[in-house]
Protein backbone atom coordinates (compact mmCIF):
# COMPACT_ATOMS: atom_id res chain seq x y z
CA UNK A 1 0.00 0.00 0.00
CA UNK A 2 1.37 3.52 -1.17
CA UNK A 3 -0.37 6.65 0.04
CA UNK A 4 0.32 10.29 -0.76
CA UNK A 5 0.47 12.92 2.12
CA UNK A 6 -0.09 16.55 0.68
CA UNK A 7 0.01 19.79 2.63
CA UNK A 8 -0.95 23.00 1.43
CA UNK A 9 0.25 26.48 1.84
CA UNK A 10 2.00 27.76 4.86
CA UNK A 11 1.87 24.59 6.58
CA UNK A 12 5.35 24.19 6.33
CA UNK A 13 5.62 27.63 8.82
CA UNK A 14 4.27 25.17 11.51
CA UNK A 15 5.80 26.36 14.72
CA UNK A 16 6.27 29.22 13.50
CA UNK A 17 2.65 30.42 12.40
CA UNK A 18 -0.13 31.00 15.07
CA UNK A 19 1.00 28.64 17.37
CA UNK A 20 -2.33 29.09 19.48
CA UNK A 21 -4.50 28.13 16.18
CA UNK A 22 -2.04 25.24 14.98
CA UNK A 23 0.76 23.99 18.27
CA UNK A 24 4.65 24.60 18.67
CA UNK A 25 5.43 21.50 16.39
CA UNK A 26 7.18 22.02 13.35
CA UNK A 27 6.80 20.65 9.85
CA UNK A 28 9.56 18.27 10.31
CA UNK A 29 8.23 16.91 13.22
CA UNK A 30 4.89 16.38 11.05
CA UNK A 31 6.98 14.99 8.34
CA UNK A 32 8.45 12.49 11.20
CA UNK A 33 5.05 11.69 12.92
CA UNK A 34 3.34 10.65 9.37
CA UNK A 35 6.50 8.47 8.84
CA UNK A 36 6.82 6.90 11.96
CA UNK A 37 2.71 5.71 12.17
CA UNK A 38 3.33 4.65 8.37
CA UNK A 39 6.30 2.68 9.11
CA UNK A 40 4.57 1.47 11.72
CA UNK A 41 1.83 0.47 9.68
CA UNK A 42 4.07 -1.10 6.99
CA UNK A 43 2.25 1.52 4.54
CA UNK A 44 4.58 3.31 1.99
CA UNK A 45 4.49 6.87 2.13
CA UNK A 46 5.65 9.73 -0.01
CA UNK A 47 4.99 13.36 1.93
CA UNK A 48 4.77 16.77 -0.79
CA UNK A 49 4.22 20.19 0.90
CA UNK A 50 3.59 23.07 -1.09
CA UNK A 51 2.48 26.79 -1.43
CA UNK A 52 1.47 26.37 -4.90
CA UNK A 53 -2.15 25.78 -5.91
CA UNK A 54 -0.90 24.24 -9.18
CA UNK A 55 1.80 22.23 -7.79
CA UNK A 56 -0.53 20.36 -5.63
CA UNK A 57 -2.84 19.78 -8.69
CA UNK A 58 0.19 18.56 -10.67
CA UNK A 59 1.31 16.03 -7.56
CA UNK A 60 -2.27 14.82 -7.45
CA UNK A 61 -2.36 13.82 -10.80
CA UNK A 62 1.39 12.29 -10.77
CA UNK A 63 -0.29 9.89 -8.34
CA UNK A 64 -2.19 8.32 -10.71
CA UNK A 65 -1.32 4.64 -11.13
CA UNK A 66 1.04 5.45 -8.75
CA UNK A 67 -0.71 5.87 -5.29
CA UNK A 68 -3.55 3.76 -3.40
CA UNK A 69 -4.75 6.75 -2.09
CA UNK A 70 -4.32 10.61 -0.70
CA UNK A 71 -4.28 12.32 2.74
CA UNK A 72 -4.38 16.29 2.21
CA UNK A 73 -4.09 19.01 4.16
CA UNK A 74 -5.09 21.87 1.41
CA UNK A 75 -4.74 24.43 3.40
CA UNK A 76 -6.06 27.68 2.63
CA UNK A 77 -7.13 25.91 -0.73
CA UNK A 78 -9.51 24.44 0.91
CA UNK A 79 -11.54 27.03 0.79
CA UNK A 80 -11.10 28.45 -2.59
CA UNK A 81 -10.30 25.49 -4.85
CA UNK A 82 -12.20 23.82 -7.34
CA UNK A 83 -8.89 23.09 -9.51
CA UNK A 84 -7.93 20.92 -6.47
CA UNK A 85 -11.35 19.28 -6.01
CA UNK A 86 -11.07 18.47 -9.95
CA UNK A 87 -7.88 16.75 -9.85
CA UNK A 88 -8.98 14.47 -6.62
CA UNK A 89 -11.96 13.38 -8.59
CA UNK A 90 -10.03 12.83 -12.04
CA UNK A 91 -7.25 10.87 -10.24
CA UNK A 92 -10.94 9.10 -8.52
CA UNK A 93 -8.34 8.12 -5.96
CA UNK A 94 -9.86 7.41 -2.14
CA UNK A 95 -8.52 10.65 0.00
CA UNK A 96 -9.02 12.04 3.45
CA UNK A 97 -9.02 15.49 4.30
CA UNK A 98 -7.11 16.79 7.71
CA UNK A 99 -7.24 19.73 9.26
CA UNK A 100 -5.14 20.80 12.15
CA UNK A 101 -7.35 23.16 13.62
CA UNK A 102 -11.14 22.95 13.81
CA UNK A 103 -12.57 24.54 10.96
CA UNK A 104 -16.03 24.44 12.04
CA UNK A 105 -15.66 26.82 14.86
CA UNK A 106 -13.66 29.46 12.57
CA UNK A 107 -14.71 32.02 10.26
CA UNK A 108 -17.57 31.94 7.71
CA UNK A 109 -15.13 31.84 4.90
CA UNK A 110 -13.39 28.41 6.45
CA UNK A 111 -17.02 26.81 6.15
CA UNK A 112 -16.95 25.50 2.68
CA UNK A 113 -14.21 22.92 1.20
CA UNK A 114 -14.17 22.19 -2.20
CA UNK A 115 -11.51 19.45 -1.95
CA UNK A 116 -13.48 18.10 0.70
CA UNK A 117 -16.30 17.30 -1.78
CA UNK A 118 -14.09 14.79 -3.17
CA UNK A 119 -12.88 13.28 0.01
CA UNK A 120 -13.93 9.95 2.28
CA UNK A 121 -13.65 11.83 5.49
CA UNK A 122 -12.21 14.79 6.88
CA UNK A 123 -10.39 15.20 10.74
CA UNK A 124 -10.41 18.36 12.20
CA UNK A 125 -9.14 20.08 15.11
CA UNK A 126 -7.30 17.26 16.66
CA UNK A 127 -3.29 18.33 15.50
CA UNK A 128 -0.88 16.90 14.19
CA UNK A 129 -2.81 13.58 15.11
CA UNK A 130 -5.61 13.86 13.00
CA UNK A 131 -2.79 12.69 10.65
CA UNK A 132 -2.63 9.44 12.41
CA UNK A 133 -6.33 9.19 12.06
CA UNK A 134 -6.66 10.08 8.60
CA UNK A 135 -3.85 7.26 7.49
CA UNK A 136 -5.40 4.89 9.70
CA UNK A 137 -8.56 5.17 8.41
CA UNK A 138 -7.58 5.25 4.45
CA UNK A 139 -6.00 1.76 5.76
CA UNK A 140 -8.84 0.79 6.91
CA UNK A 141 -10.78 1.75 3.89
CA UNK A 142 -8.16 0.54 1.19
CA UNK A 143 -8.11 -2.84 2.98
CA UNK A 144 -11.64 -3.58 2.90
CA UNK A 145 -12.27 -2.37 -0.58
CA UNK A 146 -9.48 -5.00 -1.87
CA UNK A 147 -11.54 -7.81 -0.27
C1 LIG B 1 -5.95 24.47 8.01
C2 LIG B 1 -7.21 25.34 8.14
C3 LIG B 1 -7.31 26.31 6.99
O1 LIG B 1 -8.50 27.11 7.12
C4 LIG B 1 -6.12 27.23 6.98
O2 LIG B 1 -6.18 28.11 5.86
C5 LIG B 1 -4.83 26.51 7.01
C6 LIG B 1 -4.70 25.33 7.88
C7 LIG B 1 -5.76 23.55 9.22
O3 LIG B 1 -4.95 22.63 9.12
O4 LIG B 1 -6.37 23.76 10.28
O5 LIG B 1 -3.84 26.92 6.41
O6 LIG B 1 -6.09 23.64 6.87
Amino acid sequence: MNILVINGPNLNMLGIREPELYGKSDYAALVALVEETCAREGIGVELFQSNHEGAIVDKIQEAYGKKDGIVINPAAYTHTSVAILDALKAVALPAVEVHISDVSCREDFRQVSYPGMACIRTFMGLGLEGYCHAILYLKEYLEHREK
